[in-house]
């Protein structure tokens, strides 16, 4: 207890220098809020929609890496960076912190304009612990590890390790505190607390602390908290769940053993979470490794923040302010849905890059999300590096960001709709309904031999006026009608430009006509470049 008050009267301490030096901060913290369906975080007041990109593994490593990677993200059109923040690198040597990497890679974010999401990676790191700092792996009997079911120990520190639990805290918190005290102007917007937790390789750590809390009953506050969900709960914890139940096998059955290192996980994390928030309360989420379909737990990280246990966390981590996941399966929009259902805002930390520009329309047009964040966007070619054409996520970006403030009012206004297509999935079209207009997706093709133009193909809609809809997108033919459950009138298009943004004004990059439009009745997209098309619409009596 006085080790903490010392600690935290020393973190004050930074902060108080920090306004005697005067730098001006920004006057409220960002924060993460849900708008009639709608994800905004909103960041000095407004909506920032984060078009993100999450880096490889080893590119934050050095201060070299952030001057050559930082630029050519900001000429991508990524407006902000997720970057792993490594304990090892924090605490090189126990209570020595060096923040000098930190602290360049912000200032050479601010220099680009661009934001950064930091990513604590502390004593697990996709189930491991290799982010530790060696004085940490190298004492198992002050750090101890994970157990299999043989008593081997597992390179996975041991959530019953209160050494580790407190050491990671006061790393945590003195980053945040260091934060609060450098970062004035607000360039760092939120945490991922860990990443991708879990135990891989078993179901359960057995080691002897663990057995023990494992054959004692499970704790009444969590049976309770969720039986308050128990009207919401999902079918993978309904199906194991029974209140009446004692020892964690009565209550969770066959999912004991995950369930019980979900309450372990949360437990611990929330704990470093509080310590990081006491110091700088930036909005804290955690990231989950998703189950394949017919994986086991162990298979995938056991007890991780996946959809189907994640109201275990819910219930424990009151510190967490949301949840997201990392989608490199192909079911985008269910994990996007799943986790939506669980009442998180939707951002989408990491994603499959070759997939980023389809699923970003999807995200911000029909999940209306704050953030998408593919990863290893850093092994992305850049303007300069000689490719022929730009990549993808970057036209996706650059036309979205073209749009301005109308995408996060039009997202909380219900006024955006978004679409993704792929060949040979089992829809060949798709619809989405919007301002009384339907809007149905078509894989583009070409003529006369009508063969098919490309694999993918998405969009996003946005209504700006009753008659009049800005489209991002690529890929796509797209259909208008009226939509007959608001009238029986008739829907024609009145003219389709292709724009593009100079400064606060858009001008008409070209008009699209005859055959561009199949005379004047649809949308044909460039079949492999994003652009921003605006198309003015009428609606006539029959
Ligand atoms: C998920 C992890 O969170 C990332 O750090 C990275 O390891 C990716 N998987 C893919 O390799």
């Amino acid at each position: 207890m006085r080790m903490k008050k010392r600690m935290n009267r020393l973190l004050g301490l930074a902060g108080v220098l920090a306004l005697w030096t005067g730098a001006a901060q920004a006057a409220e913290l960002p924060r993460v809020v849900r708008a009639q369906g709608a994800s905004q975080l909103i960041v000095d007041g407004k909506p920032y929609v984060i078009f993100g990109g999450e880096l490889g593994n080893s590119s934050a490593g050095t201060e070299a890496q952030a001057d050559a990677i930082l630029p050519r993200l900001a000429a991508l059109h990524v407006n902000t960076v997720l970057m792993p923040v490594a304990w090892d690198q924090l605490e090189p040597r126990e209570g020595s912190y060096d923040f000098r990497l930190l602290d360049h890679w912000i200032d050479a974010a601010r220099a680009q304009h661009l934001h950064l999401v930091l990513l604590w990676f502390g004593s697990w790191k996709n189930s491991f612990s290799d982010y530790a700092p060696a004085w940490v792996k190298a004492d198992a009997r002050r750090f101890p590890r994970v157990r299999g079911i043989d008593g081997a120990p597992l390179e996975i520190l041991s959530t019953f390790g209160e050494e580790t639990l407190r050491l990671d805290s006061k790393a945590f918190a003195t980053l945040m505190a260091h934060l609060r005290a450098k970062d004035r102007q607000q360039i760092v917007l939120m945490v991922q607390v860990e990443n991708e937790v879990g135990v891989l390789g078993e179901r359960r750590d057995r080691s002897e602390p663990a057995n023990r809390a494992f054959n004692a009953d499970v704790p009444a506050s969590l049976v309770q908290a969720l039986q308050a969900r128990r009207h919401a709960m999902t079918p993978e914890l309904a199906a194991h769940f029974n209140p009446q139940g004692r020892s964690w096998k009565d209550v969770f059955g066959d999912a004991a053993d995950e369930i019980f290192m979900a309450w372990r996980y949360a437990t611990c994390i929330d704990a470093v979470a509080a310590a990081g928030k006491e110091q700088y309360a930036l909005p804290m989420y955690l990231n989950a490794q998703l189950p394949a379909p017919q994986e086991r737990a162990g298979e995938y990280p056991s007890g991780g923040p996946h959809p189907g246990f994640q109201q275990v966390y819910q219930a424990v981590a009151g510190h967490i302010d949301f949840y997201s996941p990392d989608i490199y399966w192909p079911e985008f929009a269910y994990w996007v849905q799943r986790y939506q259902a669980l009442d998180n805002p939707v951002f989408v930390p990491e994603a499959r890059l070759e997939a980023g520009p389809y699923n970003a329309l999807y995200l911000y047009g029909e999940a209306r999300g704050f953030g998408f964040s593919p990863f290893d966007v850093d092994s992305l070619p850049a303007p300069g590096d000689g490719a022929a054409s730009s990549p993808l996520l970057m036209q996706v970006y650059g036309a979205l960001r073209d749009l301005g403030d109308m995408l996060p009012t039009a997202q909380a206004d219900g006024r955006t709709r978004g679409l993704v297509l792929h060949a040979g999935s089992p829809r060949p079209t798709q619809t989405v309904a919007l301002g009384g207009y339907l809007f149905e997706g078509t894989l583009s093709r070409s003529w006369p031999a009508r063969t098919l133009e490309t694999q993918d193909g998405a969009m996003l809609v946005l209504q700006s006026s009753p008659d009049e809809f800005y489209i991002v997108g690529t890929g796509l033919t797209v259909n208008l009608r009226r939509d007959p459950d608001m009238d029986a009138r008739m829907a024609g298009i009145d003219s389709i430009e292709e724009l593009s943004r100079h400064g606060d004004t858009w001008q008409t990059v070209r008009r699209l006509n005859g055959d561009q439009s199949n005379q004047g009745r649809q949308l044909m997209m460039d079949p492999h470049n994003a652009h921003v098309y605006r198309v003015r619409v009428h609606a006539i009596e029959r």
